[in-house]
């Protein structure tokens, strides 16, 4: 991807430390009616520790942001790292996997294609052949959607305090 690229509906760029704030202006965007239905106190829980600014300022050391930009505004962010580079710690996952942490679209702007548009371009950044991610069981619209985009779940993390999560995966090459 060069600096910036054309789009049918906005224009996708890499994100940079300059755009942490509007990160956290769209996390209270979208995480509340993604996650609210599901678990609320999860959906506040992952506002308080993990979309804030300095947990963004470690994730864009360690990881490559691609954020897409409608008129200016930053409406969606993708983000892909290792699993052995995240700050959170998997006890059930043994391996290294690159992982796409994030895939989130601000809600006035879902359907448009950005998602699709940010994922693929997530896909070019992979090294390996195979892409991961985790899903929060019950996000229902987000599994239809990464299954309409050949990804299929593999294995269920638990936890007895919060939502289990879903590793999916997808074969690239
Ligand atoms: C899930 C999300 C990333 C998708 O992005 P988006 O920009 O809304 O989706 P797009 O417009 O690119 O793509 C929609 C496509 O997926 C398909 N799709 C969407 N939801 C679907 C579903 N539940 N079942 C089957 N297909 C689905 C649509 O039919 C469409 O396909 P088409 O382009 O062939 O018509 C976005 O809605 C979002 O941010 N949701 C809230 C946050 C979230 O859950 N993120 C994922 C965290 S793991």
């Amino acid at each position: 991807m060069g600096d910036t690229r054309p789009l049918a509906t906005g224009t996708l760029r890499r994100g940079t430390v300059e755009d942490i704030a509007s990160f956290v202006e769209l996390g209270r965007a979208v995480v509340p009616p993604t996650y609210g239905p599901i678990d609320a106190a999860y959906a506040q829980r992952m506002l308080d520790e993990w979309w804030t600014p300095e947990v963004f300022a470690t994730s864009l050391e360690r990881n490559v942001h691609v954020v897409a930009e409608r008129d200016g505004q930053v409406v969606a962010l993708a983000n892909l790292g290792r699993l052995t580079r995240s700050y959170r710690d998997f006890p059930d996952v043994t391996g290294e996997r690159e992982v796409m942490w994030k895939l989130y679209v601000h809600p006035d702007h879902q359907g448009l294609g950005l998602g699709s548009r940010l994922l693929a371009e997530i896909e070019t950044l992979v090294e390996g052949d195979e892409l991961w991610l985790e899903v929060v069981d019950g996000n229902d619209r987000a599994v239809g959607f990464y299954e309409a985009h050949g990804f299929a779940e593999v294995e269920r993390s638990a936890d007895p305090h919060w939502p289990d999560d879903l590793w999916f995966r997808k074969a690239l090459r």
